[in-house]
């Protein structure tokens, strides 16, 4: 096998907490990512995927582990020596309005990376910004527009153009249809299901639409806490998921057909302050099947199956399955 676009090893990123005590946003976190591959970051708000995604594309500096992005060791990378990475690593964030410079045409916005990463020339760039225009589905007449003179969707179509302007190995998309209106997020998915196939780029998908998981994602990755709970190929997630909080947020799909009874379980408990988190499994406060040792040892990411690898101590007794 070739070696990996990505691999993270043992990656923590901790914040100061605004009124003292520590923040673990990401936990001790290692995985890897193919040329062509899409990984499904998952989980609820706050879990620490935003962080995970920053610190990854090297817009934060993580407190501890490794980056290793196309066999290089990027994690102490000085500033001034990112900036070839920064061609090969791109990024497409939630809101396309914050992320696009109102002063510049979609046009401009556009030809921005191929002027900061590549030497086409002025014309080459500008048909270069075409084409890209076109593959995103916007039509050129648009591209003399300012970004308030777009749609949210078409908005996001331009930070996709740019985003894939030059050629990435890697593309962190961080809940890139969430901020969208319900009618254009399905649009905006099919592009990028297209360009998965298309570039070849390795993807890390961040979300938390289940829907949009079984589009995009090959494998996927659970986290809950800042830690990774569930690693599974997308078809192994949604059908043997091993980790309760993964089987409740399955069960918390609706099945498409409305003759598949629903299990669903309807976690209660809060979710704990991430600040100076407890010993013992953060989902113990809200899973079913917890037993006193949860809140005493922190369970292990361990194999299950070849590829499927699950934190949770009752795995081992059978006893992980939520009764429906
Ligand atoms: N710059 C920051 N300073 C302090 N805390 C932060 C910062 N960024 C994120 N956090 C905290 O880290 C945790 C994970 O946040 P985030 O990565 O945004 O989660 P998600 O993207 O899964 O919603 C949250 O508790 C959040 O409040
Ligand atoms: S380790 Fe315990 S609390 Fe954590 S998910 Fe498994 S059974 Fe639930
Ligand atoms: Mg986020």
């Amino acid at each position: 096998m070739s070696a990996p676009v990505l691999r993270v090893e043992g990656l923590s990123k901790r914040f100061a907490a605004p009124g003292g005590g520590v923040i673990g946003a990401v936990n001790d976190v290692s995985f890897t990512l193919a040329a062509g591959e899409t990984l499904g970051l998952v989980g609820e708000s706050g879990s620490g995927k935003s962080t995970l995604g920053r610190c990854v594309l090297r817009l934060t500096a993580p407190s501890e582990g490794r980056v290793i992005f196309m066999g290089q060791d990027i994690t102490s990378v000085p500033e001034a020596r990112c900036r070839p990475l920064r061609a090969n690593m791109q990024m497409v964030f939630q809101d396309p309005w914050a992320a696009l410079n109102p002063r510049m045409t979609a046009r401009d916005l556009i030809e921005e990376p191929l002027m900061l990463h590549t030497r086409l020339s002025r014309a080459e760039r500008r048909d270069e910004a075409t084409r890209l225009g076109l593959r995103v589905r916007l039509p050129s007449a648009m591209l003399d527009r300012y970004p308030s003179e777009l749609s949210g969707g078409q908005q996001q179509r331009v930070c996709i153009a740019r985003a894939i302007a030059t050629k990435p190995a890697l593309i962190v998309l961080d809940e890139p249809t969430s901020s969208l209106d319900l009618s254009v997020r399905a649009g905006i998915l099919d592009l990028l299901a297209e360009l998965k196939e298309e570039t070849g780029a390795a993807m890390l998908f961040i979300t938390h639409d289940l829907g949009t998981l079984r589009l995009m994602a090959d494998r996927v990755m659970v986290m809950y806490l800042g830690r990774v709970v569930e690693q599974a190929t997308a078809a192994e997630v949604f059908e043997r998921p091993a980790h309760p909080y993964t089987q409740a947020l399955m069960s918390a799909h609706l099945p498409a057909d409305p003759a598949v009874p629903l299990a669903r379980h309807v976690l209660r408990g809060e979710i704990p302050s991430p600040i100076n988190l407890p010993p013992g499994c953060g989902f113990a406060s809200r899973c079913p099947v917890a037993i006193p040792a949860c809140r005493e040892r922190l369970p292990p990411l361990e194999e299950l199956a070849p590829g499927h690898r699950a934190a949770c101590l009752r795995v081992a007794d059978g006893g992980n399955r939520i009764p429906s």
